[in-house]
């Protein structure tokens, strides 16, 4: 076949004016271009493959298609010297050449920490499968097996464009599944993949520039944002680097409620919420332009003006599907003048929740016209939480949702109607609601978002999103409610995130909008997870993921049929995830897909598109027709 002999043409240097990648140490780099054979790899040919002509399955490691080292030694030329081998993150705490007490330590001592996760080429924060767990040698644990399991093979560390296209097209040149990691934050299992080649992007970002009032790039006058804007160059941003950029500019950005999550990978790309979205908007309409590095290499501006299919893909159709985006230009919006914030936690009195899930019932009744009255934020609730929600209580909700530029007055007006609801349970539930100001977004985000939730740790979820309908027929919300809830051994517990509603329902108007346009009406989406006791047997796990989605999830669906999910926070087993994720926007995102994908190079599970492909047995990809 033609994209076989491909790899011996390993001399046209198509990418020789690639920037040096990076060199954690020079003297060892200088040593190694020695030892590296300097030909470069011929991507040419890939211009000319289809994908009917490719092998059924993706090659990977085993397979007579796997490329040999002198090949990958060939790339990692191409790549400036930017490969690698990868090994699980814990190697050292496992006999073998590698194994390293003081290292292992470290890692363990680390492990739950997102940035870690982060920083390491596998690093996930919540892998779907843990094949090589750390090792609390202090605690007496020893080490069991330890392998790869579904995470990369390779990982390219790349830090330009050149870096970013030398990836995409070696795994289309020699077929290998390719994955893209940014942070490793994915919830879904969209940034891991048996034997796969990792095109890793943390390490890329050459910063953020504030512009007092927005200027396109290539001379486009059809934008109709006419406030400041903020250029993130480089796709390793991280919320905590773009932050610091908007308040030293006095100005609010809409990013995560965490701020470990990337701004222009999978949390734009999917949606993406946080506590400034009710008034300025979802992640993915803030994005006024996007440069964007496609399957044959190419590096595109996309803006209303231009690329305006892959520009409305881009904007909330999904992550890892179009294309690999490396620069956005972002709104950036008024700080406002003040933040109030009410702290309500409610805990069970007694070991009947009966009342605990009328007040529940309530709250998600009222949340969308307490939500047209200005508030947002986000909550959690549980009849047996794994640890207390507040106080002692293990049983009970909790919340902090904030007004922007209001009084204390207005914000606790708002809650009245609620207030009322709430009172005739005080004999049973415990109710407390407190309020703090701020006087800008920014103190208001350091103390009351911006925390980190642990990493590294698993379990199942699957989550909906709820508009008025849905919470309006109070009796059928009720038995909802005692179903998510689940039994009390299972230590089950919701996130209930009321970040939708203002701004995102009249960004209904943007015509290159990809996102759901479900969370154009739905107010707010409920996480319900569950996990298990690390190294639980297989069946705990099936049976686990099997409640989420087929008892929790679905009389979520029951109570909401017209909604769906928010992709990055959703249920990975969803059977009818096209519809969920994507709802009328599936049909025209996959033929944007199939222009700007003809390889299938962009695989993630979930993604438009990924219905081409199942994983065999082994774990490989294989093509379904
Ligand atoms: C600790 C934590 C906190 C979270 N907080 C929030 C929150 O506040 N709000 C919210 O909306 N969601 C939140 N999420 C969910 C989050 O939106 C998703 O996990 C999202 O996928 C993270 O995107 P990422 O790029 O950081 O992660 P990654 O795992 O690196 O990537 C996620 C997906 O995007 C693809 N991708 C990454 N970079 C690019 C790129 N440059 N071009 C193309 N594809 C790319 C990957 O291939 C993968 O499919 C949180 C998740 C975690 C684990
Ligand atoms: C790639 O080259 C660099 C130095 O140029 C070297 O440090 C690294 O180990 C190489 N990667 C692989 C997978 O051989
Ligand atoms: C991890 O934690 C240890 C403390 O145990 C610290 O010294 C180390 O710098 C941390 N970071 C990494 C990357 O190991
Ligand atoms: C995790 O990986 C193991 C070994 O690769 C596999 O047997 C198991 O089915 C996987 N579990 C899940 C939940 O994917
Ligand atoms: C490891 O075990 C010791 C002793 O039980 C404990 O003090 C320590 O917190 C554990 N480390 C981690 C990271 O859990
Ligand atoms: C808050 O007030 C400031 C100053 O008047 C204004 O610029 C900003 O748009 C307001 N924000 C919201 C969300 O109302
Ligand atoms: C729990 O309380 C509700 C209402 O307060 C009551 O109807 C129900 O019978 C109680 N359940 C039990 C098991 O006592
Ligand atoms: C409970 O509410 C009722 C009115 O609904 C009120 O009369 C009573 O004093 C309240 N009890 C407490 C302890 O607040
Ligand atoms: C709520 O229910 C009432 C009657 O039960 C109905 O008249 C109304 O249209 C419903 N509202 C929504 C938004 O579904
Ligand atoms: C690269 O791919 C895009 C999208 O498929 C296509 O429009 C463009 O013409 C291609 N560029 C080259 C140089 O072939």
């Amino acid at each position: 076949m033609l994209f076989r002999s491909a790899i011996f043409l390993a001399s046209a240097l198509s990418l020789a004016d690639a920037a040096p990648g990076p060199s954690p140490d020079t003297d060892a780099a200088a040593a190694a271009a020695t030892t590296v054979p300097c030909s470069t790899i011929d991507f040419s040919p890939v211009a000319t493959m289809v994908a009917s002509n490719l092998p059924a399955c993706k090659c990977t490691p085993g397979d007579s298609c796997w490329p040999s080292t002198q090949i990958w030694s060939h790339f990692n030329a191409t790549v400036s010297g930017a490969l690698i081998k990868t090994t699980p993150i814990v190697i050292s705490c496992y006999p073998g050449p590698q194994q390293n007490a003081a290292q292992c330590q470290n890692a363990d001592n680390n492990w739950s920490d997102p940035y870690f996760q982060a920083s390491q080429p596998l690093g996930l924060s919540y892998p779907t499968n843990i094949t090589c767990l750390p090792i609390n040698a202090t605690a007496g644990q020893t080490p069991g097996t330890c392998t790869l399991g579904t995470n990369p093979v390779y990982a390219v560390n790349a830090v330009n464009n050149n870096q970013v296209a030398a990836a995409v097209l070696f795994a289309e040149l020699f077929n290998i599944r390719l994955v893209i990691k940014t942070t490793g934050h994915d919830i879904l299992g969209r940034s891991d993949g048996y034997g796969s080649l990792e095109l890793w992007l943390h390490n890329y970002n050459n910063g953020a520039l504030f512009q007092s009032k927005y200027t396109s790039s290539s001379g486009c006058t059809k934008s109709t944002w006419t406030g400041a804007a903020i250029v993130l160059n480089g796709p390793g941003h991280q919320w905590h680097d773009v932050n610091p950029v908007a308040a030293a500019n006095n100005v609010v950005v809409v990013g995560g409620g965490t701020p470990s999550v990337s701004s222009m990978g999978g949390w734009m790309q999917g949606g993406g919420h946080g506590p400034a979205t009710h008034s300025y908007g979802l992640g993915a309409d803030q994005v006024l332009e996007a440069e964007i590095v496609l399957w044959n290499g190419t590096v595109i501006t996309a803006s209303v003006c231009k690329n305006t299919d892959i520009f409305f893909a881009t904007r909330g159709g999904g992550p890892s599907s179009y294309g690999v985006v490396v620069s956005t230009t972002i709104k950036a919006w008024p700080n406002p003048e003040s933040v109030q914030v009410q702290h309500l936690a409610i805990g069970a009195l007694t070991a009947n929740t009966s009342s605990l899930f009328d007040a529940v019932t309530a709250i998600f009744n009222g949340m969308p016209d307490a939500m047209d009255a200005g508030y947002t934020g986000y909550g959690t609730w549980s009849i047996a939480s794994p640890t207390p929600l507040f106080a002692t209580f293990t049983a009970g909700y909790v919340h902090g949702i904030y007004m922007f530029n209001a009084t204390q007055q207005q914000a606790q007006a708002a809650w009245a109607p609620l207030r009322a609801k709430l009172a005739q349970y005080n004999s049973t539930l415990f109710v407390s609601e407190t309020y703090v100001s701020y006087s800008d977004y920014w103190s208001f985000y350091n103390v009351e978002s911006g925390v980190e939730p642990s990493a590294g740790v698993t379990s199942a979820l699957g989550s909906r999103l709820f508009d008025r309908a849905a919470v309006n027929n109070t009796a059928g919300l009720r038995d909802m409610i005692g179903v998510i809830a689940g039994a009390p051994t299972e230590f089950t517990s919701n996130s209930v995130e009321f970040v939708s509603g203002g701004q995102v329902f009249r960004d209904a108007s943007d015509p290159n909008s990809g996102v759901l346009p479900a969370c154009r009406k739905s107010y707010f989406n409920n996480i319900v997870a569950r996990g298990w006791a690390p190294g639980s047997p297989q069946a705990t796990i099936d049976a686990t993921y099997h409640d989420i989605t087929y008892n929790k999830v679905a009389a979520m669906k029951a109570q909401a049929p017209d909604t769906g999910a928010y992709m990055n926070e959703a249920d990975r087993m969803d059977p009818d995830y096209q519809t969920d994720f994507y709802g009328s926007n599936y049909a025209k995102l996959l033929s944007i897909k199939q222009r700007y994908d003809p390889l299938g190079v962009f695989y993630c599970p979930t993604c438009v598109g990924s219905s081409a492909f199942k994983p065999d047995s082994t774990g490989r990809l294989c093509r379904t027709s």
